[in-house]
């Protein structure tokens, strides 16, 4: 393959280098585009054909369905590492010895404890709010109570403030369900595994001890895995191009949360359940609502199903799949939901409008269904899956920051009124 791409403009012709990755991604660098041609840019509205940086965290071919982090395959490490493992991974670049292990754990135990004045502010939202907005705010919140910016040209420094989102990060999960719930806001124990503890957290009433349950917490543990990266996706270039202005880790997490808030985004493992259920208390007519997802006058979805990137199965939709039947059966639950959802993935796989789109079922299909067995409230699915990706946010911003990459900043094309002359009020 040439190593160039031409552009020809008014006759004039323009080279531009082609970047070729290490698992032979080829892009165009037109870095050079718009003081070669005298101002023309590029549109690209959603960025479906715009690579936004070079990264080396994790790697996605969407036409085979394949998934790596750091080079290692999802299914590899769903099946053999745990979440720490997988955070020290894709924010460090290897994995951790045991010696590594065992420090990265205790340093984030370390700080573990939010300030007691973090309390005061999730008293004053109302019940009804939703959990994520509720973790967007907590989040920003740390900012002023952790307000030293972190000079990222010290490894310490920026080790310090990953330590201490993934301590206290957990504890925000656990006190928006809580307050949620009308229940007393509680720690976990440094005496246990991060998972572990973040059942504790969210799970333990005021009057019980706490029993962990292996299968909630080896599900959790999988389902955290799975969610713990996916390049550049729409929170995660967020928390890039905030974090490109030099703002503070925790505000870019913040934004980040709040992008990965929309249904057609993180929110979508709540819209699916949701659409499950309003599809069984409809009598479960899975058909109806097939011909609703492909009627174009209808603006309803297959919440689900689909990707940007995937046009072929989502390599996490499988492992969750069968997750789903493992702890379903080992909790002895019965969920109707599951068979409607098997139903569903069974017609649109063999729907012609479903095919010829490739669509096929995303992370999200069944991942609610995981999340309601393990007892976790609908509204809080999105913040389980913020908890998942919270490595996989730090890990880019880090990247982002270390490499120097220049503020994020695109180009638009004017389509507005030409200059005009002022109307004074009475000439309105
Ligand atoms: N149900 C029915 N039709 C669909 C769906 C769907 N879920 N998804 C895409 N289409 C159709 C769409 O109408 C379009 O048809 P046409 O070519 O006739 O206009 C075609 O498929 C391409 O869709 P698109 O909207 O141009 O694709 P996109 O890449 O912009 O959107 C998506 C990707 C994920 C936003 C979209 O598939 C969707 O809305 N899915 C449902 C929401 C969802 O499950 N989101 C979770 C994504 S995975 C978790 C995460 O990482 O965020």
């Amino acid at each position: 393959m040439s190593d160039k791409a031409t552009l020809e403009i008014n006759g004039q012709k323009h080279e531009f280098p082609l970047i070729t990755g290490t698992e032979n991604e080829v892009a165009i660098d037109v870095k050079t585009l718009r003081g070669a041609t005298g101002g023309v840019v590029t549109i690209d509205p959603g960025y479906k054909n715009t690579g936004s940086c070079e990264s080396g965290i994790t790697f996605l071919n969407g036409e085979e369905g394949i998934l790596r982090y750091r080079g290692y395959a999802i299914e590899d490490l769903a099946e053999k590492a745990d979440f720490l493992e997988v955070a020290y991974l894709l924010i460090f670049g290897e994995l951790p010895t045991k010696e590594e292990l065992e420090k990265f754990h205790s340093d984030i135990k370390s700080h573990a404890v939010v300030d007691d004045d973090v309390k005061k502010i999730l008293d004053a939202f109302p019940k009804a709010a939703h959990p994520m907005g509720v973790l967007s705010s907590l989040t920003s919140a740390l900012t002023a109570f952790n307000p030293t910016s972190v000079n990222v040209d010290s490894e310490e420094d920026m080790y310090n403030a990953i330590v201490r989102i993934l301590g206290k990060f957990p504890v925000l999960v656990a006190w928006t369900m809580r307050k949620k719930l009308g229940q007393p806001l509680n720690y976990g124990s440094t005496s246990l595994g991060y998972v572990e503890n973040v059942l504790q957290m969210m799970f333990k009433r005021p009057d019980e001890d706490y029993t962990q349950n292996e299968i909630l917490v080896n599900a959790l543990d999988k389902l955290l895995i799975l969610h713990a990266d996916h390049e550049q996706n729409c929170s995660t270039s967020t928390v890039r191009i905030v974090g490109s202005s030099h703002a503070g880790l925790f505000a870019s997490l913040s934004a980040g949360i709040s992008a990965l808030w929309g249904p057609l985004h993180g929110g979508a493992n709540q819209a699916v359940l949701e659409m499950l259920e309003a599809i069984k208390e409809d009598g479960g007519d899975t058909k109806k609502y097939m011909a609703k997802a492909k009627d174009k006058e209808d603006p309803f979805r297959l919440m689900g199903f689909g990707h940007r990137v995937y046009k072929n199965f989502d390599p996490r939709a499988r492992i969750i799949k069968v997750a789903a039947d493992e702890v379903l059966g080992d909790l002895g639950v019965e969920d109707p939901i599951l068979d409607i959802a098997k139903g569903l993935e069974q017609e649109a796989l063999n729907d012609e409008y479903f095919v010829k789109r490739k669509l096929y079922p995303n992370v999200d299909f069944y991942s609610g269904i995981i999340y309601r067995a393990m007892g976790i409230p609908v509204e809080m699915f999105t913040v389980m899956f913020a908890l998942g990706r919270l490595p996989g946010w730090i890990a880019q911003w880090r990247e982002m920051r270390l490499r120097k990459e220049p503020i994020g900043r695109p180009r638009q094309i004017y389509t507005g009124e030409n200059h005009r002359p002022f109307k004074t009020l009475d000439q309105r």
